[in-house]
This record gives structure tokens, C-alpha cells and sequence, in this order.
């Protein structure tokens, strides 16, 4: 008998102490110093802060390191004027093309195909449909634009702003600008001899053309 009331007993208790738990609140803290840190959390709630926000909003007008504002809108007009205004910064070099290829396969190939012609494997596979020859006439194809579309997207293409940088959109351009010219037969461009780069770098860090080692 008084070992069933003893059994009784620890199992009511076990049964209150287990009940209570709560999955979504964290468990109960023996020592909270070890898991509360002394300085603020980051992005952490506290009345000190604006909004009680830890993390504040950068200063209006401030713009993250490496990117640069982007003037022409995200309309058709701004297509247009990107279309006909915007150059390609980036001289034409062995690096430059190279590199916009490679970045050419990885973002815009499964769509638009190795060469361009509109017929990657997402077409071939019939997944996407509607994509564009480079050489489509219709269309005049500039860098500018190239460089636009891959700012906003297009349509049912999507904006490679997040993905790669201003440096990596304009190497791709210069890919797709090859890849147009191919297309229609037209003359590649030309990169700049590898001799020509070295003399600018040089001139650029102030040494003397030739001698290359630790830039
Ligand atoms: C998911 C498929 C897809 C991918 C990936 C894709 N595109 Fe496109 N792209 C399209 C479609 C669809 C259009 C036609 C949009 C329209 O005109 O409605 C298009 C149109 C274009 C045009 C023509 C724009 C004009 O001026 O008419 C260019 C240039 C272009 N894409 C470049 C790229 C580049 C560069 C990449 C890689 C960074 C890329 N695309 C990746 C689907 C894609």
C-alpha cells in the first residue's frame, strides 16, 4: 500500500513537471550568464536603441562598399535609354572575356545556350520558352542593354544584380556582345595585348613597364 502511494506520487510529479514544458520558449536557465552575453545581441530588442532596434538602418543615402549607384530606371524607357546611352567601362582583355564567359555558363547558358542562339538546356528540355536569339533582329542588342537586363530582369528573366557585381555584369556583357557578333557573322572584339595591360598596371602602381612582380 505505501508503495503504491509512493509511485503515485513520483509519477503526479513527473506529470507536472513534464506538462508545463513549452516547445517554443526556450527551456528554463540554470545559469543564464552563460547564455546571455553582457554586450548587446545583435539585431537584438532593446529600448536604448531607435525602433528598439540594435542593428539601425544605414545613414540615408549611404551605399554599401563596391557598388555603385545605377541610374537608368527599371521601365521601358530606361531600357531604351540604357540601350543606346551606356558603355561597357571594361577594356577588352583576355581576362575580361575569359571570366565573362565562365560567368556566361553558370547565370545565362541553361536559358539563352552556350552560343547564344536561344537554345539552352532549359529550352531544349522545353521548361522555358521564349528566349531570344542575341542576333534576333528585333531586338538590337547593345551592351547597354545587356548590362540593364541583367540589373532588372526582363520579363520571365530574372535580375542578376544580387548575384554578381558591377565588374562580373559587365565581363558577362562583354561575353554576350562576342556571342551576338558570332552569331551574325560580324568581327569579335579584340583584346588588348596581354604586353599593352602589363604597361597600364605598371603605370598605374608607378613602376616601370616589365617588371610585374608584387603588385
Ligand atoms: C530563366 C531563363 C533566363 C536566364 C537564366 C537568363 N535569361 Fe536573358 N532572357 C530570358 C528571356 C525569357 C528573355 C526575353 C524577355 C522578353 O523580352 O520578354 C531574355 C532576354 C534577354 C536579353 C535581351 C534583352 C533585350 O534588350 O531585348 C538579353 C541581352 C539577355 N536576356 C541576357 C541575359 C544574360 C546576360 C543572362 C545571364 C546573366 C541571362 N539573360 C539569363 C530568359 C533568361
Amino acid at each position: 500500500m505505501r508503495n503504491i502511494v509512493k509511485i503515485a506520487v513520483v509519477v503526479i510529479a513527473s506529470f507536472s513537471l513534464v506538462s508545463c514544458f513549452n516547445k517554443n520558449k526556450p527551456n528554463f536557465q540554470f545559469m543564464p550568464n552563460m547564455y546571455e552575453p553582457v554586450s548587446y545581441e545583435t539585431y537584438g530588442d532593446y529600448e536604448v536603441f531607435p525602433n528598439r532596434m540594435e542593428a539601425m538602418h544605414p545613414v540615408e543615402g549611404t551605399i554599401p562598399r563596391g557598388w555603385q549607384p545605377y541610374d537608368y530606371p527599371n521601365t521601358t524607357e530606361g531600357l531604351e535609354l540604357a540601350r543606346t546611352n551606356l558603355k561597357n567601362p571594361l577594356e577588352v582583355t583576355e581576362a575580361n572575356l575569359k571570366a565573362g564567359s565562365e560567368l556566361y555558363a553558370i547565370y545565362c547558358a541553361v536559358c539563352h545556350g552556350d552560343k547564344g542562339a536561344g537554345q539552352g538546356i532549359l529550352v531544349k528540355r522545353e521548361k522555358f520558352l521564349g528566349i531570344p536569339s542575341y542576333a534576333d533582329a528585333g531586338r538590337d542588342i547593345t551592351e547597354g542593354g545587356v548590362y540593364h537586363v541583367q540589373m532588372f530582369g526582363l520579363n520571365s528573366m530574372g535580375s542578376y544584380a544580387s548575384q554578381t557585381n558591377e565588374l562580373e555584369r559587365w565581363q558577362i556583357t562583354q561575353h554576350v556582345m562576342n556571342l551576338k557578333a558570332a552569331l551574325k557573322g560580324e568581327p569579335l572584339l579584340i583584346p588588348v595585348a596581354p604586353a599593352a595591360v602589363e604597361t597600364m598596371v605598371a603605370e598605374e602602381v608607378g613602376q616601370p613597364a616589365g617588371n610585374s612582380e608584387e603588385h
